[in-house]
């Protein structure tokens, strides 16, 4: 079958994974990456379109033939691009990965999501919501809550939008700081008031048409910016797949309580969802609870997550996007792979950029994706927080730590930032299971 022409939208870690899975498949014809990084550049070609300017992207596709887009960050598909593209004569034909306005909700609205999994059956923490000007009945809530309690705020907050505290004074003063519009803008103008979850968290994906579905490789991710889980919230500073607790009978259960409550409720909602559905997943006592929906994959997750798909990649988003995914099935390598973020030094408060990386051209077994780099000049030179994630695969999770941090180790710039224990839980873990087990 022919090659297809491809824009991907996205410039992190996760777009250079996809890109770098794509450019692997023998349908992968010419592929751009709107806007990318200097990662992505060495697998595709980057273009200078910023991932919220549909127009420009439109006015691409048409000169460039492209025959599918792949959307990678949330803000494009909350913000509508499916629907912009779907309005256009021009493009309306050309197939997308990423559900439209409405459907991108789930991630879009903590409280359309709360709603949604209320209305399907789908295990969730309790919660209850609060809008502007109800300060006092959210006070008065937080009073009576069995500490700690979670705050949520409603709207996209970069992932900072959701605060826990033992502490029910913080918790008022949180709750009326963003109600009134303060703190994360419009976003926090209506916050949920949640039950907190006591358990171990593993990110579930899901690639969907709308009828039928795939199961990616499930994954753990590390949010803390410090070892030992410390520290402020990151977007994640490492991920390990497969996750050693999600077993056959745990992700039966995830298949049968979340996914297919959740492919079945899009469809009885009239919402056709043609996307990846990433679910944030408690295991409480070996029951799954979902904290939260993305409309896209995570990051760091997909770079662990894509090296351990066998699948042509490119052949499952077209299915997708054109509703034939019933005649795919996920073929997974049974590898452990770690992923280690190597960030810029005082993430995710204030950092400097600009700062030259040496090492990319050594040697090396890791895979080393880019996240917020840029050429300049003929140097690599960081633009973000989190800039590389360097992925280990290996036949345990030990193999594939060692292989990912001795890929870190041949990489430096000035303030560089890494956590050292990624995957180390899961392997006092798995020890415990198996302690278990025999014993
Ligand atoms: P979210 O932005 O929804 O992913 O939440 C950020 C993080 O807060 C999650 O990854 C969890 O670690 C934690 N979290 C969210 N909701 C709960 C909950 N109900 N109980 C315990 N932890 C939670
Ligand atoms: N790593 C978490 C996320 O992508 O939301």
């Amino acid at each position: 079958m022919k090659p297809l022409n491809i824009l991907l939208i996205g410039k992190g870690g996760r777009e250079h994974a996809l890109a770098w899975k794509m450019r692997q498949s023998q349908r992968c014809g010419n592929l751009y990456v709107a806007p990318g990084n200097a990662g992505t550049a060495s697998v595709a070609q980057n273009v200078s379109i910023a991932v919220d300017d549909f127009t420009s992207m439109g006015v691409f596709c048409r000169q460039n033939d492209i025959e599918l887009v792949v959307v990678g960050p949330e803000l494009p598909l909350v913000k509508g691009v499916r629907d912009f593209f779907q309005n256009d004569p021009q493009v309306m034909h050309i197939p997308i990965v990423g559900p439209g306005k409405t459907g991108a909700q789930l991630e879009g609205s903590k409280d359309f999501s709360k709603q949604f999994m209320l209305r399907h059956g789908i295990p969730t923490a309790k919660a209850k919501t609060f809008h502007a000007g109800e300060t006092k009945e959210a006070a008065a809530y937080i009073n009576q809550c069995q500490p700690p309690v979670v705050l949520k705020a409603d709207g996209l907050a970069a992932g900072k939008g959701v605060i826990i505290t033992n502490n029910k004074e913080e918790a008022t003063r949180e709750i009326t700081a963003m109600l009134s519009g303060g703190k994360f803008g419009e976003a926090g103008r209506k916050v949920l008031i949640e039950e907190f979850l006591n358990g171990i968290e593993l990110s579930v994906f899901v690639l969907t048409d709308g009828k039928s579905y795939v199961v990616l490789p499930e994954a753990k991710d590390y949010k803390r910016i410090g070892d030992g889980d410390t520290g402020p919230n990151t977007g994640g500073m490492g991920a390990v797949s497969p996750v050693v607790f999600a077993d056959e009978a745990f992700m039966r259960k995830v298949e049968e309580q979340v996914v297919k409550p959740t492919i079945n409720g899009l469809q009885q909602e009239g919402i056709d969802y043609r996307g990846f559905i990433f679910i944030g997943l408690m295991n409480v006592d070996g029951n799954p609870y979902v904290i939260e929906y993305n409309v896209r994959m995570g990051d760091p997750e997909t770079q662990a997550v894509m090296p351990r798909i066998k699948n042509d990649l490119v052949e499952l988003l077209l299915a997708t996007a054109t509703a034939t995914l019933k005649n795919h099935s996920i073929e997974k390598d049974s590898r452990s792979a770690v992923s280690v973020v190597m960030a810029s030094g005082g993430y995710p408060g204030d950092f400097e950029k600009g700062k030259v990386i040496y090492g990319l051209t050594e040697p090396t077994e890791a895979i080393i994706f880019h996240a917020g780099t840029t050429s300049n000049q003929g140097n690599v030179v960081t633009t973000g927080g989190r800039v590389l994630a360097v992925t280990g695969l290996g036949a345990d999770v030990t193999t594939a730590r060692q292989k990912a941090y001795a890929g870190v180790a041949r990489l430096n710039w000035d303030g560089v930032y890494f956590r050292k224990d990624i995957g180390l839980d899961l392997l006092t873990l798995r020890k415990k299971l198996s302690d278990e087990y025999t014993g």
